[in-house]
């Protein structure tokens, strides 16, 4: 049976680009198929670098509220923090003795940070990387190996840590027989959606629409997209356009069309944003009930979170049993 399992880092506001690239067609993965899903929020991945007790809950809750919100049905999905499922940790250690040092050298978030330090002219191209950056793919290994996970679904950037999963699952059977499932990534698919600067939106850009903000600076950031200085009456073109990129995503086919003929006879930027932030508000509207109403219960999101993590240690646990027999601990 397939096992759909992903894992998200609780950094900062969620935004568009990763509910049309992640949230969506993930819900849509796991609702549409008998297979077991499950989805945690990494926050033991975060502590690698966000440091304040108080940042790491809120983004955790945040992030926890932003699934539920967009419709993650915890009858057929285990929703979980990673830090309440301590059988994660233990195998992570279990797999650091059959990981070769060389394939955390290859991994990009290191290999990223010791080049960032090379450009700035930093003598050590260590400066800065401490050892849960270094080791960050064992315990995401950890993470999926853990539930026996067929199918990781994540974004391009993450596909080589499932590859590492996969290659470090396989030195291990190698040498105790078939033990560990080997995963597979599962890209979404969705192309990149750009951000208010025509880049691909990233927090990483400081260009995000985030889901869930204020109704005033939701429109505010809507009017800022970047476009072009054609007049009101020149004909726009659809194909270059992040508003109407943005549009089709949410509206009907005929509501598309109808903004596509108004594109072509001409209409003002400042309408055609309104017009994306109209369809925007009303698409997301159950969404941000649901999010605030979450997000001002918290006891209520944490036992929903645990009450997770309770069936995903009863999943983790035999697994992890078995494992420990298997290397002659157990
Ligand atoms: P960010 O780039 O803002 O830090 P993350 O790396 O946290 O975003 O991405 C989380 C998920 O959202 C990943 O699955 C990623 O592929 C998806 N995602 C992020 N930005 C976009 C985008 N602009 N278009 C499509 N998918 C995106
Ligand atoms: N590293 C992933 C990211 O930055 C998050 C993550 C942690 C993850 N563990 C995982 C994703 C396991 C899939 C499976 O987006």
């Amino acid at each position: 049976m397939k096992t759909i399992l992903t894992g998200i880092k609780p950094t900062g506001d969620v935004h568009l680009g990763n509910y049309l690239g992640a949230i969506r067609p993930g819900l849509k993965l796991a609702h549409s198929t008998k297979a077991q899903s499950l989805l945690f929020i990494a926050d033991y991945h975060c502590l690698t670098s966000m440091h304040k007790a108080s940042e790491l809950s809120q983004a955790t809750r945040h992030v926890a509220a932003s699934w539920l919100a967009c419709g993650l049905n915890t009858q057929k999905t285990i929703i979980y923090k990673q830090s309440d499922v301590p059988e994660i940790f233990e195998l992570s250690w279990i797999l650091s003795c059959f990981t070769p040092k060389g394939f955390m050298n290859r991994a990009h978030a290191y290999k990223a940070k010791q080049s960032t330090n090379k450009e700035d002219g930093k003598a050590d191209l260590d400066s800065g990387v401490n050892m849960g950056l270094f080791n960050y793919p064992v315990l995401m290994s950890a993470d999926i190996l853990m539930f026996n996970a067929t199918d990781v679904p994540v974004g391009e950037d993450q596909a080589q840590h499932v590859e590492f999963a996969r290659d470090i699952a396989q030195k291990f059977n190698n040498n105790y027989g078939d033990t560990l499932v080997l995963p597979k990534p599962i890209l979404s698919g969705q192309k990149l959606i750009p951000g208010l600067d025509g880049r691909k939106m990233s927090k990483s850009y400081k260009n995000t629409i985030p889901l869930f903000c204020e109704d005033k600076k939701f429109r505010k950031l809507i009017m800022k997209i970047k476009t072009d200085s054609l007049p009101p009456e020149a004909p726009k073109d659809i194909k270059n356009s992040t508003i109407f990129d943005l549009y089709k995503e949410f509206a009907t086919d005929s509501e598309v069309l109808k903004l596509k003929a108004h594109f072509e006879s001409g209409i003002g930027w400042g309408e055609a944003k309104q017009v994306l932030f109209e369809k925007l508000q009303e698409y997301f509207l159950p969404h941000r009930q649901k999010y605030n109403e979450l997000m001002s219960h918290p006891d209520e999101l944490d036992k929903i979170l645990l009450s997770g993590a309770e069936k995903a240690r009863q999943l983790a646990k035999p697994l992890l049993k078995n494992i420990k027999k298997v290397i002659g601990v157990g």
